[in-house]
């Protein structure tokens, strides 16, 4: 049984600035960033390298045809290390940039093999949510399927995982809750699973406690109280990345697929969609299994005397309030649809469950949240 898995080298810098000085950044380099975020950045220091934003490529989160583009741009490019910085688009496009190419990016879904990093990846996160600096997956909209599926294999790998807390000085409210919430679902998803091993387990464990020890914190102080803990938001979503790395994702991130796909749904606010309802799926039908620990744990954690999930689900409400599918324009025929899917094509992530689900079940999830 594998217990644990860390790719990256992972790297703490309190500032870009310090950052560009420890890896010698510099015109060898090409940075993949955002507008937004790349820009202010160089105020400080400039490293005069080449820059890709990913936006010129087309909004949202990544598709096929985008990266395709991008890879187009990137070839014309002569540099040696690719520097990711942003958020988990950002980071999961970087991961397909550096690999060997290949005809057509359907052909490193159809076999594992034809994934071969080239170029060596630094990978800076802007949010504190995908983990996607320290795992080996990177996920992308197929535009002919129309569904979000994930690349997984070894060389899906950054080289470096760098943390800087300043990164999250400009994060807006709403993405500081949907981006935490992935992170948190990560940690969750990886302490039910049944892959779970006393590694992942730790550190499930300490990314839950301090992304709640926030949350309680936003509560009670506001949305600007969130700044005060930058750097325990951004190991938090390490810790978790390195807990699913291993462990694996589950339902709520299958489900997640099928739904933020077709409605261009955020991958943090789409899994929170379906978070609190997986879990009380698992506590209904299988309550002696790994629920129930973390059901214990949420209750120690939000000093909750039973109920943990339903503390949980009080919680998320008060510092981000969720609104059902149906608000993003879900109808009733998409749930047997989105069941169909899920269950089709995420075995990746199903398959890490503890106790099976089938179309069935993912149904009745789908149906709770319309
Ligand atoms: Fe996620």
């Amino acid at each position: 049984m594998k217990f644990f898995q860390v790719g990256p080298v992972i790297h703490g810098c309190e500032t870009f600035k310090e950052f560009v000085e420890e890896f010698e950044v510099d015109s060898n380099d090409l940075v993949l960033s955002n507008h937004y975020i790349y820009e202010p950045l160089l105020k400080d220091v400039d490293p005069k390298c080449h820059v890709i934003y990913q936006e010129e490529f087309g909004s949202g989160e990544p598709t096929d045809v985008m990266v395709a583009e991008i890879m187009k741009e990137v070839d014309k490019i002569d540099y040696n290390r690719m520097i990711a910085i942003g958020g988990g688009a950002v980071m999961d496009i970087a991961k397909i940039l550096v690999l060997k190419r290949t005809e057509s990016i359907d052909d490193l879904y159809a076999d594992p093999k034809n994934v071969v990093k080239e170029k060596p990846l630094i990978a800076v996160p802007t949010t504190a949510g995908t983990g996607s600096e320290i795992t080996n997956v990177a996920v992308m909209n197929r535009t002919k399927m129309n569904l979000k599926m994930g690349i997984q294999t070894q060389d899906m790998f950054a080289d470096y995982a760098v943390l800087i807390p300043q990164m999250l000085d400009t994060v807006p409210y709403k993405l500081y809750a949907n981006t935490t919430v992935d992170a948190l679902i990560h940690a969750v998803e990886a302490f039910i699973s049944k892959n779970w091993t006393p590694f992942t387990e730790m550190f499930a464990i300490h990314a839950i406690k301090l992304i709640l020890k926030g949350y309680i914190n936003v509560r009670d102080n506001g949305p600007d109280a969130r700044f005060e803990t930058n750097m325990d938001s951004m190991l938090a979503s390490t810790y978790a990345g390195l807990a699913f790395c291993t462990s694996g994702c589950g339902t709520v991130h299958a489900c997640s697929f099928a739904f933020g796909g077709k409605y261009h749904v955020p991958h943090g606010e789409a899994c929170y969609q379906f978070f609190i309802e997986t879990l009380r799926y698992f506590q209904k039908h299988d309550p002696e299994g790994r629920i129930k620990k973390l059901d214990a744990l949420l209750c120690k954690f939000l000093d909750a005397e039973s109920d943990g999930i339903g503390a949980l689900e009080t919680l998320l409400d008060q510092v981000a309030p969720l609104e059902k599918m149906s608000e993003y324009g879900a109808k009733e025929k998409d749930i047997a649809a989105f069941a169909k899917a899920t269950y089709d094509n995420q075995q990746r992530l199903l398959k890490n469950n503890a106790y099976p689900i089938y179309e069935e079940g993912l149904a009745e999830i789908f149906k709770a949240r319309l």
